[in-house]
């Protein structure tokens, strides 16, 4: 149905126009590559046509669904008489988000910080090409994803939606087979937020006051490796840096071309302030304020804006079209009628309970509570596990599908099969929960809490964020009352506080686990997935451990409304403080901690230098009773004088090991990651020296240790 209504569209739309229009790829074969398309596409356009690239539509802010130019959250007119097809971009990072009128069509997969949480790049690039399918087959050719900020910020309202958790490596791995996966799907990935949008507390107004080495250590490398894969398009950030705004930045947005970006910078909605396209910025969204063709003609004119310029910015966006594919696809693909299309296949949401189930993290297991293998069983199911269970949080990420499998109803099927019966009481009085955990063979309980775009969380706590009754309150008491057989499932958008984690056998995250969190969550609990996840950001004992003051976070001159937060942290962000001020877990857990329902052993580090650096070996053997998988990390303590705190610098997930099997990890740490931002000299430089080499099972895991010499007294 869906396809003969667009091929009815091609029909109307296309024939009336010139033969060049008609014909898709009309500016040349595919042979000639998609700069010389572009170039001389750009070369037969009006200066009128070249503007109205770079903006959209007038007014366009909410989404509609009486004109094409409105009906995604995004636009940029077609050209009919070139065969340029309209830009139809859309929200979000974590899935098609549909307007009121489509809500069930598409799939609510795990959020960013879910996938974070993997450290499977094959998850991430199965996680793009998913979604990425959806917005092809809703007729968008540019997914407003992924996010990728790093989690400076703790209570961050957007942390969930992030791919780096608080790691830059991580981002910078994690975030290159997701680019890949969407745009191998003909649509085009834009990687936001750039740069330094850590709050959403005042995010239209703060400036991030940051130093060079900062930037290009911490909050760069994930949109570097957004770059590195290819990445068409990048979304400049609502707040200013160093004082100026985000979208019209010069240092900000020359530095992202000196990471080698080709493609081409769309402001976040409403965040462009002027008409900056001399600064870098090269399409407005979702309106024309600034980047319209009266203002754009009036700098052509007095000499403030070159043509030269305009025509680089249009060529920008052309390329990244015959790059990605969308100029070669039929126009009828990119119809706006395609978004009422239900895009939820079996497939998308068999996936979506495996990637769930992936970057779910076992945080504690006592006396191997889990996985419940035991027949017959009283299984109590206490809180948010019913339709108030917590799958999305809010905001531009946020996805509406047509069902959510909870909980309740995951535990219950597979209980079924061991002939166990469930019971369920919502939390809400907790004195009656704590007498049926008493009762109950196992007690699994499930709390949580959200949050959304536009502000920060007041609190780590379970107790803020979600209308709900006093959760921590509940869980102490399900603990008092049968402790040693509780397991308890964190649903959380971020960091979160668990101070009972101590008094509880079993402690389950799964992050924003997406519309298949049930079936997801129920694969673990009972053992039919063995958990791989490790943690993406810390688990903090209490609020504000990394001290920050009022100007560090919300800023100053009021931390209501914040003008400036100063990064006096530098490069001390997340776990790199809590190594540096040696602070131990009582009731967090630390970055990279996840445990399997086996163990792992490891052993024979091997460390060589190459020519491409220095190569780091070991073996990784499987010593418990059940197959399953270790997310293997290095971590690296620089020559002293570097002043660099101690960092990741290496990952990998060795494959499902059978017990007693073993696989050799290698690891390169090429000269870069070797290397330190010279402020002075802008640039990285080496650095010489003795390097200490961690490897382990997370940051406070570390099962072998070794170290190397690097540099030029290395070589002489
Ligand atoms: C969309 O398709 C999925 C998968 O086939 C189905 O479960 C769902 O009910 C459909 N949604 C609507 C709104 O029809
Ligand atoms: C966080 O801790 C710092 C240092 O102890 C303190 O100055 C600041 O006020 C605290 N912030 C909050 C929000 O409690
Ligand atoms: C770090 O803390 C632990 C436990 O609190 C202590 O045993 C150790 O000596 C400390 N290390 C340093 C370098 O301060």
């Amino acid at each position: 149905m869906p396809l003969s209504m667009a091929s009815i569209w091609l029909l109307c739309a296309v024939a009336p126009c010139s033969a060049h229009g008609a014909v898709p790829g009309a500016s040349g074969a595919p042979a000639l590559g998609p700069a010389e398309r572009a170039r001389r596409l750009v070369a037969r356009m009006t200066v009128a046509e070249k503007l109205s690239m770079l903006h959209g539509p007038a007014g366009g802010s909410a989404q509609c669904s009486v004109s094409p130019r409105c009906a995604y959250v995004g636009n940029v007119a077609p050209i009919e008489r070139l065969g340029i097809p309209p830009i139809n971009m859309n929200d979000g990072p974590q899935g098609f988000r549909t307007a009121d009128a489509q809500k069930g069509t598409s799939t609510a997969w795990p959020a960013g910080i879910t996938l974070a949480a993997s450290w499977d790049e094959a998850a991430a690039l199965e996680w793009g090409r998913g979604m990425g399918k959806e917005f092809y087959d809703k007729g968008s050719n540019i997914q407003l994803g992924p996010g990728l900020n790093v989690a400076r910020v703790p209570v961050n309202g957007r942390n969930f939606e992030y791919l780096s958790g608080e790691d830059p490596y991580l981002g910078y791995r994690m975030v290159q087979p997701v680019v890949k996966g969407i745009q191998s799907q003909k649509v085009l990935a834009n990687a936001k937020h750039f740069i330094l949008n850590n709050q959403e507390t005042n995010r239209g107004a703060v400036s991030a006051e940051t130093d060079e080495r900062t930037r290009f250590e911490v909050y760069y490398p994930p949109f570097e490796g957004a770059i590195e894969a290819g990445v068409a398009s990048v979304m400049c950030s609502y707040n200013k840096i160093n004082n100026v705004y985000s979208c019209e930045n010069p240092t900000t947005l020359r530095e992202l071309r000196s990471l080698g970006f080709e493609g081409f910078v769309m402001s976040d909605w409403g965040a462009a302030h002027s008409t900056s396209i001399a600064a870098g910025l090269d399409v407005e969204q979702p309106g024309q304020d600034w980047m319209n063709a009266e203002l754009l003609e009036a700098a052509l004119k007095s000499g403030a804006v070159k043509e030269a310029q305009v025509d680089d910015s249009v060529r920008r966006i052309l390329t990244q079209l015959y790059a990605i594919g969308v100029m070669d696809e039929p126009l009828g693909t990119w119809d706006w009628r395609n978004r009422l299309r239900n895009v939820t296949t079996a497939a998308s949401v068999a996936s979506a309970r495996k990637l769930s189930g992936l970057g779910t993290v076992l945080l504690r297991n006592e006396g191997q509570l889990l996985p419940l293998r035991k027949t017959g069983q009283r299984v109590a199911v206490i809180g948010l596990a019913d339709e108030k269970a917590i799958y999305h949080a809010g905001g531009s990420g946020s996805v509406e599908p047509s069902f959510v499998s909870t909980p309740l109803q995951g535990i219950t099927d597979a209980a079924k099969a061991l002939g166990s019966q469930v019971t369920f009481d919502d939390g809400s009085c907790a004195l009656r929960a704590a007498a049926l955990a008493k009762t109950s063979d196992v007690v699994l309980v499930f709390v949580g809490t959200l949050s959304a775009e536009g502000s920060d969380r007041g609190s780590l706590s379970l107790d803020v964020g979600v209308d709900w009754h006093s959760q921590n309150a509940l869980v102490a008491a399900v603990a008092l009352a049968a402790g040693a057989k509780t397991a308890v499932v964190v649903t959380t958008p971020g960091a979160v506080l668990l101070p009972w984690s101590r008094e509880v056998a079993a402690i389950v995250s799964n992050f924003m686990p997406g519309q298949q969190a049930g079936n997801a969550i129920a694969d673990i609990l009972f053992g039919h997935v063995n958990p791989s996840g490790k943690l993406p950001l810390t688990f903090p004992n209490h609020d504000n451990e990394t001290d920050f003051s009022p100007a560090q976070y919300p800023g100053l001159p009021n931390p209501r409304v914040p003008f400036y937060a100063f990064y006096t942290e530098r490069l001390l962000v997340g776990y790199r403080y809590y190594e540096h001020h040696n602070i131990s877990f009582t009731t967090g857990f630390p970055f990279g901690h996840g445990l399997s329902y086996t163990s792992f052993e490891y052993s024979q580090l091997d460390i060589q230098g190459t020519l491409g650096g220095m190569k780091v070996s070991f073996l990784v053997r499987n010593t418990g009773s059940l197959p399953g998988s270790e997310v293997a990390q290095l971590y690296l303590y620089f020559p002293e004088a570097a002043g660099e705190p101690l960092q990741l610098k290496g990952f990998q997930k060795t494959s499902t090991l059978a017990p007693g099997s073993a696989q050799e990890v290698s690891l390169l740490l090429r000269p870069r990651e070797l290397s330190i931002w010279n402020n002075g000299e802008h640039r990285w430089m080496p650095v010489d020296g003795r390097f200490q080499v961690r490897i382990g099972s997370s940051s406070r895991d570390i099962r072998i240790k070794g170290e190397f010499f690097y540099g030029t007294q290395a070589f002489v």
